[in-house]
């Protein structure tokens, strides 16, 4: 019998052990990184940009933040487009992770403007209240040094010219990891096409709704808008909403899918019931409380 001729187990059980890697390991590399997977629209980092992706990495971003939207319908839902292998090409190394204390970043670029982004890096919790991730404003009192990033983009090949290194000369390193957050997942126009159409008639769930509604309500729009759009919707920096006129229907579509030009987050994924509040709250705020100020 085989299981008492331990030479001959052990050659038939690494032969059963080498079936199960090729075929979960080498077949699979066959159809990854070939020309297929190529993505044209995908370019190198800038030297800012790719500045901010070494700052990123020394300072451990990752231990936190994980950078790829795993082709599942609950993380599409909520970071976006999910990851193409042919994004990844310019990463060396890829910064994929395995633990999110906080979001995934791979679709960050261009979800907010730089400013919340300056904002938000020196101080988290002034943008997100209860926000666990540290403070980093000490990047903007650290100056980059050109020559040595010329020296990174030489050894990674990636293509710079003159006037990219000179203008780093003003920039700190907080100007480059905004840089770089700015860029992630943003090679491929994905933002458009991501927003929801909505489809017949969309009917507002809460018209007529009381004062007596308003205060859980107020909760949701201090906790999503007030960061931009301020407490009191007067404005910092996103516009004011204060006198803002839209159909009802027209202000949940803003908000349900974001302005992906201008730099106004989707907020879809907080799920029609809560769009629909904030929406019944910036008019009855508008329409009842406005004038009474
Ligand atoms: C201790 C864990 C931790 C570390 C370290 C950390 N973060 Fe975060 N980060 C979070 C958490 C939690 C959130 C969600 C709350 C918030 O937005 O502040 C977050 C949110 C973010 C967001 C907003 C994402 C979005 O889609 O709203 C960005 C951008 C970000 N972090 C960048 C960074 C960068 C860059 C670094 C490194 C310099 C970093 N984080 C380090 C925990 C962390
Ligand atoms: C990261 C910052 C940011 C957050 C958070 C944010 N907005 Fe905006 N918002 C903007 C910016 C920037 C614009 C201007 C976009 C444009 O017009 O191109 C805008 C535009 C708008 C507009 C259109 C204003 C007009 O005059 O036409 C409405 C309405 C709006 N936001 C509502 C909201 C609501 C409600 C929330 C919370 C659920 C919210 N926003 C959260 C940045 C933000």
């Amino acid at each position: 019998m085989w299981e008492k001729r331990p030479v001959l187990f052990l050659i038939l059980a690494t032969v059963v052990i080498m079936i199960g890697t090729t075929i979960t390991m080498i077949v699979p590399f066959l159809s990854v990184n070939t020309e297929a997977d190529r993505i044209d629209s995908v370019k190198p980092y800038t030297p800012l940009q790719q500045e901010g992706r070494d700052i990123y990495i020394r300072e451990g971003c990752n231990n936190c933040h994980t950078q790829t939207v795993r082709p599942l319908v609950s993380e599409v839902l909520r970071y976006g487009e999910y990851s193409k292998s042919g994004e990844f090409v310019y990463d060396r190394p890829f910064l994929w992770g395995s633990k999110r204390t906080g979001p995934d970043l791979a679709r960050l670029g261009g979800k907010y403007p730089d400013a919340w982004h300056y904002k938000h890096m020196a101080a988290p919790r002034t943008m997100i209240p209860g926000s666990n991730m540290p403070d980093y404003g000490w990047l903007s009192d650290n100056p980059l040094d050109p020559q040595m990033v010329q020296r990174k983009m030489e050894i990674l090949d990636f293509p710079y010219n003159a006037d990219q290194i000179s203008a780093l000369i003003d920039k700190n390193e907080m100007d480059a990891i905004v840089a770089y957050l700015q860029k992630l997942g943003s090679d491929i126009p994905w933002r458009k096409a991501a927003e929801t159409t909505i489809v017949g008639e969309i009917t507002n769930p809460y018209a007529g709704a009381s004062h007596a509604d308003m205060e859980g309500w107020e909760k949701i729009y201090k906790s999503n808008c007030s960061a931009c759009h301020g407490e009191h919707h007067e404005g910092d920096i996103g516009p004011e909403l204060i006198g803002v006129n839209y159909e009802d229907d027209e202000l949940f579509q803003i908000i349900f899918n974001g302005i992906s030009d201008g730099g106004m987050p989707a907020f879809g994924s907080l799920g029609t019931d809560k769009v629909w509040k904030i929406t019944n709250f910036l008019k009855y705020y508008n329409e009842e409380e406005g004038h009474k100020e």
